[in-house]
């Protein structure tokens, strides 16, 4: 019997929910601090306990998800705990590419692959002397906004880096990644790509609300001019949202681009799974993708009961956590599984 499995965070609510749903065994690698609360949804089977996500690295449990026959379903939290050689080395089926999640966590190279989709992105800048307009600086890896800044000038980049450096946040220049601030509604857009029957799901759309920049507006501009802290983009949660059914074509489009680019820069398998590309629509709905999630998003979370969106695919409630199961179920009834784990 096959279990699906994942760490205690993030989004594994909803993809053990989603897993029992579909009939699977659930597991879940959960910190003890984090026990109690794990403990009271019963669609949660086994409980394997460690001091640190980390410690799936070790042979012992290792052993033990193998025994259960244990796919694990790689979230945020897996890429911002360990490094891409670590991930990569883990020998529990992964479901989806994990060879791909290297090009989510190194900001070059995810700028490479989505310049390779041709989608609109903003323009990043190599040095600081080249700051010129607003930027935004980002860390690598999945830091949730943590330690990221908004600049205008090389002078300014320098004091608010050493701030970061001075607080053990970052070690120096080659922390961060420079780019253009692009300007608009932002939208973070939810996708399946099924290698299966080769179909691209347009599955909803979220946004974030980051702390504590999106607490800023609340304070008048005086107040605001006056206070000397710098804004952090840390996720706190998501809130729904819907689009002009016009700007939908371009949706799919984008998704699709992504995906066939995947195909040709990302062995053995692209794109499979959930994946989110993250952006804004400026005045003339034209979408600014700034980054990219080659894994379910927390922004999910939103649609246990189905989305706006999967309600036209689907006649029962469809979370992405349960799209993630029925996949792996159907792969196992046609022979197929070696096509949706690595
Ligand atoms: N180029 C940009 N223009 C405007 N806002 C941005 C840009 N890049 C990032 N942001 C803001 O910073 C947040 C975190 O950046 P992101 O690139 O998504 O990093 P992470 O990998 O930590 O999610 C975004 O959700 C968004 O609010
Ligand atoms: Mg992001």
């Amino acid at each position: 019997m096959t279990s699906i499995g994942t760490l205690g965070s993030h989004c594994a609510l909803q993809v053990l929910k989603g897993a029992k749903d579909e009939g699977f065994e659930t597991l879940l690698v959960c910190e003890k601090k984090r026990e109690r609360l794990y403990r009271r949804f019963n669609f949660i089977d086994k409980i394997i306990l460690v001091e640190s996500f980390r410690d799936i690295l070790e042979q012992k449990y290792a052993s033990q998800l193998n025994e259960q026959n244990t796919i694990i379903i790689p979230h945020g939290t897996l890429i911002s705990q360990m490094t891409s050689s670590e991930i990569e080395s883990i020998k529990i089926p992964i479901f989806g590419n994990k060879w791909i999640l290297r090009w989510e966590s190194d900001r070059m190279m995810k700028e490479k692959l989505m310049i390779e989709s041709r989608l609109h992105i903003p323009k990043s800048i190599p040095n600081p002397t080249e700051i010129n307009d607003l930027t935004i600086a980002k860390r690598h890896g999945a830091a949730g906004g943590k330690g990221y800044f908004l600049t205008t000038s090389e002078k300014d980049y320098k004091e608010k880096r050493d701030h970061l450096i001075n607080q053990g946040i970052i070690k120096g220049d080659s922390d961060l990644y420079l780019q253009e601030y692009a300007f608009g509604v932002s939208a973070y857009l939810q996708y399946f790509y099924s290698p299966i029957n080769n179909e691209l799901e347009f599955f909803g759309i979220d946004r974030r609300y980051e702390s504590d920049i999106d607490g800023l507006g609340r304070i008048p501009a005086p107040q605001q001019i006056s206070v000397d802290k710098i804004p952090s983009f840390n996720v706190i949660g998501n809130s729904p949202l819907v689009l002009r059914e016009s700007l939908l074509e371009e949706v799919y489009s984008m998704g699709e681009r992504f995906v066939e680019a995947a195909k040709r820069l990302v062995p053995p398998v692209g794109m499979t799974g959930p994946f989110c590309l993250e952006g804004v629509y400026n005045e003339d709905g034209q979408f600014t993708t700034f980054e990219f999630s080659a894994r379910i998003v927390a922004g999910t979370n939103l649609y246990v009961d189905g989305s706006p969106y999967t309600a036209f695919m689907y006649n029962e409630p469809m979370s992405m956590g349960r799209r993630i199961a029925r996949e792996i179920k159907i792969a196992k009834k046609d022979g197929k599984i070696a096509q949706v784990v690595t």
